[in-house]
């Protein structure tokens, strides 16, 4: 039963895709050369916009799938049909819920996304604003995340910020973490009318050059902070050394500095990963090192590995697991086509998620597989039981349609050029407001059993 079940929920989004589809290919066969005269070009460029502008409901009609947009609103319960369609889906905050895994599901449009616009939130960096930065598509900020097995709580900014009343609220990690930090601020501060209300405690401006931002939201007491820590483990310089190519030094043995920072928050979201290669450490003269030894001979799957380790390890010995809740993000994966990003691999024609998921290219991902086998061979330790993993890699491979691409460079900058892309962080609002509902699930749901206990 519940195989045909999940059969039927990778069908069911298809024909909106088919509908999409269609019109990509149509908007693509108008570019062909074979077309290229003068009027008609004005013409078909007219009708390319109109179609990126399209309403979905609009677009359906078109293609006669009117009537249809209530068969992908979110509540599975409303569906009539054979007895398996009625079949109820339990709350995840219900009693029943504690066993879905939230990151078994599908990407379903949904008409009532996304949460909030970019241009009502004033804690977005220009690299995020992809809609105002000139992106013509908003396919990407209507894709809604159904997992198999249950229905997640509805979004409420309210809701969250009174159940984070005097609290502190952390994520610590790389820009990929920063994206996350300021998806949630917007789907926060969209549930506050006085948004003066909301202030970074030093008065300093979003920028990706700071090491940390604190955002206080006044009438709630607590704050909404993120740490710049792109490895989780201390950067540093080198002990004394005669070999000059030596910059740098990751100690895989200690956290960064400002641990001592977030060792206390309530809700702590950790992340690591995109900087874990050979291009952003050895390349640049950061070799590993433990105890006082550099080991130059160390390879940087390695130096991840054990720098999870150490992460696993300050929770075990510094987190209070009665008053922290911790959370680990896995790797965001990347969609450069063709090439990295400084290869010129691009992912600005993407306007469509990968919705089977067995479509998805079966990449490589080593940052997460390294992350992964060391979290799960600590599975029954107390560190990894302290901890909660939100395991967004593999839905998150789906989303090649979700990057910033070209439209990063500001409002009144104009796109990028097509060589440089990027293709590793995404528009806001977007992907990462998934992951941070996600959040919100597991933070609820805990402060219900702490209610409970
Ligand atoms: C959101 O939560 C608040 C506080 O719990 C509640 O008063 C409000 O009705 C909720 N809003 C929605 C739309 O459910
Ligand atoms: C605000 O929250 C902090 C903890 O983050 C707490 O120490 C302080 O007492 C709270 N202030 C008020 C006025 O409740
Ligand atoms: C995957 O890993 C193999 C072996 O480690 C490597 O040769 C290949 O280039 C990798 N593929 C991608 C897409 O990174
Ligand atoms: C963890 O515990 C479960 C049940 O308690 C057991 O089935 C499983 O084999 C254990 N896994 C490891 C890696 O020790
Ligand atoms: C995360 O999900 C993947 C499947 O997408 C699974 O293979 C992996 O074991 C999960 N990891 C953890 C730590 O739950």
């Amino acid at each position: 039963m519940s195989s045909k079940r999940s059969t039927q929920q990778h069908v069911e989004p298809m024909p909106v895709f088919e509908t999409l589809r269609r019109v990509k290919r149509l908007s693509l066969r108008l570019f062909e050369p074979s077309l290229v005269v003068a009027g008609f070009l004005l013409v078909s460029a007219f009708v390319i916009c109109s179609f990126f502008y399209l309403d979905y409901r609009e677009l359906a009609a078109r293609f006669g799938f009117s009537g249809q947009p209530e068969k992908f609103t979110w509540s599975q319960e409303k569906r009539t049909g054979s007895v398996e369609e009625r079949v109820h889906i339990v709350e995840f905050l219900g009693e029943k819920g504690g066993g879905c895994d939230l990151f078994e599901g599908n990407w379903v449009w949904d008409e009532s996304y996304p949460l909030y616009h970019s241009k009502d939130c004033s804690f977005l960096d220009g690299g995020f604003r992809c809609s105002e930065n000139g992106r013509p598509d908003l396919f990407y900020t209507k894709w809604r995340w159904q997992p198999k097995a249950c229905n997640l709580p509805r979004f409420n900014a309210t809701m969250m910020l009174e159940k984070l009343r005097n609290k502190r609220l952390v994520f610590a990690g790389d820009s990929i973490g920063r994206n996350q930090w300021e998806s949630l601020l917007c789907m926060l501060s969209s549930g506050v009318p006085n948004k003066e209300s909301i202030y970074e405690v030093n008065g300093s401006p979003i920028t990706k050059h700071k090491g940390f931002l604190v955002f206080r939201f006044k009438d709630f007491n607590c704050t909404v902070e993120y740490y710049r820590a792109p490895f989780l483990v201390l950067q540093s310089r080198p002990p004394p050394t005669t070999n000059g190519k030596i910059k740098t030094t990751l100690k895989l043995d200690q956290m960064d500095w400002y641990s001592s920072k977030w060792r206390h928050a309530d809700v702590l979201i950790l992340n690591t990963g995109h900087w874990w290669n050979y291009e952003k450490t050895i390349r640049g003269g950061c070799y590993f090192q433990e105890g006082m030894e550099v080991k130059l001979e160390m390879k940087v799957e390695e130096a991840y590995k054990r720098s999870i380790e150490t992460v696993l390890k300050w929770i075990q010995n510094t987190v209070n697991p009665g008053k922290t809740q911790v959370f680990f993000r896995t790797y965001a994966p990347v969609h450069f086509r063709g090439g990295d990003w400084r290869k010129g691999g691009s992912c600005h024609l993407e306007t469509l998620p990968e919705l089977g998921s067995s479509l998805v290219p079966n990449d490589n991902w080593s940052q997460f597989k390294i992350a992964n086998s060391v979290i799960s061979s600590h599975r029954n330790s107390s560190e990894v039981l302290k901890l909660k993993i939100l395991n967004v890699t593999r839905m998150t491979a789906q989303r090649k349609d979700g990057h910033s691409s070209i439209y990063y460079l500001g409002p009144n900058a104009g796109p990028a050029p097509f060589h440089r892309q990027d293709c590793s962080h995404w528009c806001l609002p977007g992907v990462p407001d998934t992951w941070n509902h996600l959040l919100y699930a597991f933070f609820l749901k805990h402060q219900t059993s702490l209610r409970r206990n």
